[in-house]
């Protein structure tokens, strides 16, 4: 019997252990002959490993699995900020920022010493591996925005992708506590930007990488933490850093009571350009990502239901939606498009 992660394994193969997938269904059953289709389905479902009877395979080496899973998450990531159209291809300037950032990604992600952080990554919490990810991907977008050439773009990339990595020198029940720390917890919890900034230099990151670490919770105002800069006393890498770091959070509901819709995120980024961020930084991020790529379902504050239909007018937060079903959920003889860039009273309510 083999462990193999799904890229080494052929058709033929037989199954040797059930596998099953994250939500504990069977997926495939043990002594299944894997096909050509079944193989890419467990690509698909991000299975890590299975086992198989063949005597003639190598085994796994738990590196290339992680690396592997971060690399196909983080080009999926990419691909959901930097959409293809609804036939699947990226046009003009999308797809030569998915092209030239996805190869930034791949110099990221492949780096040994990043690549040695991702298993800490893992254990810190449930979302602390996938965040990362995110940070990074949203990072690279913006610094592309501000031109930073191939080497700062790579140093940008792993500062996000490891900017947390002190969480990992933060007790487990501070970091699952989320709100309502008491005094002492809170600044074991802030300390996670010192314990990181010590860990990436220990381990010879580049001081810019080990930076972002220390000051990705200070804010424009000065109101943040670790040692309350302000303005461009903030390194930029920390501020691009802060201001991926924050839609992530908000968007995934980590750490905020609400969770916030993409426009609802870009919003409170866009109030918040001056006080908590670089209004700069803000800006090269809510022009530059698409927060509901073409063919979400969603639904308005009207009760409609529709589809994300262009994107291309006003890239972020108010997409052109064509509208199927009314708000008793009937489906309409003639849908209509509704351009939430004009008809500025409705919203997006959900994402289905
Ligand atoms: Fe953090």
């Amino acid at each position: 019997m083999k462990q193999l992660i799904p890229d080494n394994l052929e058709p033929g193969m037989v199954l040797a252990e059930t596998v099953f997938a994250a939500n504990g269904r069977v997926l495939l059953a043990e002594g299944t002959k894997l096909t050509r289709e079944l193989i890419d389905r467990l690509k698909e479902m991000q299975i890590l490993t299975v086992f198989v009877n063949d005597e003639n395979t190598i085994s796994v080496d738990p590196d290339d699995v992680l690396i592997n899973r971060v690399h196909s998450e983080a080009l999926q990531v990419l691909g959901h900020f930097l959409p293809a159209d609804i036939f699947g291809e990226r046009l003009g300037s999308v797809k030569d920022r998915y092209d030239s950032l996805s190869g930034i990604l791949d110099e990221v992600i492949t780096d040994e010493k990043v690549a040695n952080l991702y298993l800490d990554l893992r254990t810190v919490d449930d979302n602390t591996l996938n965040h990362s990810i995110t940070v990074c991907v949203l990072s690279l977008i913006m610094g592309d925005v501000f031109k930073l050439d191939r080497e700062r773009l790579v140093q940008l990339g792993k500062a996000a992708m490891v900017h947390d990595i002190g969480k990992k020198a933060v007790p487990g029940e501070i970091i699952a506590k989320k709100e309502d720390r008491t005094p002492e917890e809170s600044k074991a919890y802030e300390d996670h930007t010192k314990h990181g900034y010590h860990i990436l230099r220990e381990m010879e990151f580049d001081v810019s990488i080990a930076r972002a670490a220390l000051y990705h919770h200070e804010r424009w105002d000065g109101s943040g933490y670790i040692n309350k800069l302000a303005g461009e006393n903030i390194d930029l890498f920390s501020r691009i850093v802060a201001v991926a770091d924050v839609y992530d959070d908000v968007t995934r509901g980590i750490s905020y009571k609400q969770k916030y819709l993409p426009h609802e995120a870009m919003e409170f980024l866009y109030g918040a350009g001056n006080i908590y961020f670089d209004a700069r930084v803000v800006k090269a991020f809510t022009g530059s990502i698409f927060a509901y790529p073409l063919g979400s379902i969603v639904k308005l504050s009207t009760g409609e239901i529709g589809i994300v239909v262009n994107v291309q007018k006003t890239m972020a937060p108010r997409p052109i939606v064509k509208v199927f079903y009314d708000k008793a959920n009937n489906r309409l003889d003639y849908p209509r498009q509704v351009d939430l860039s004009e008809e500025k009273t409705l919203f997006i309510t959900k994402i289905l």
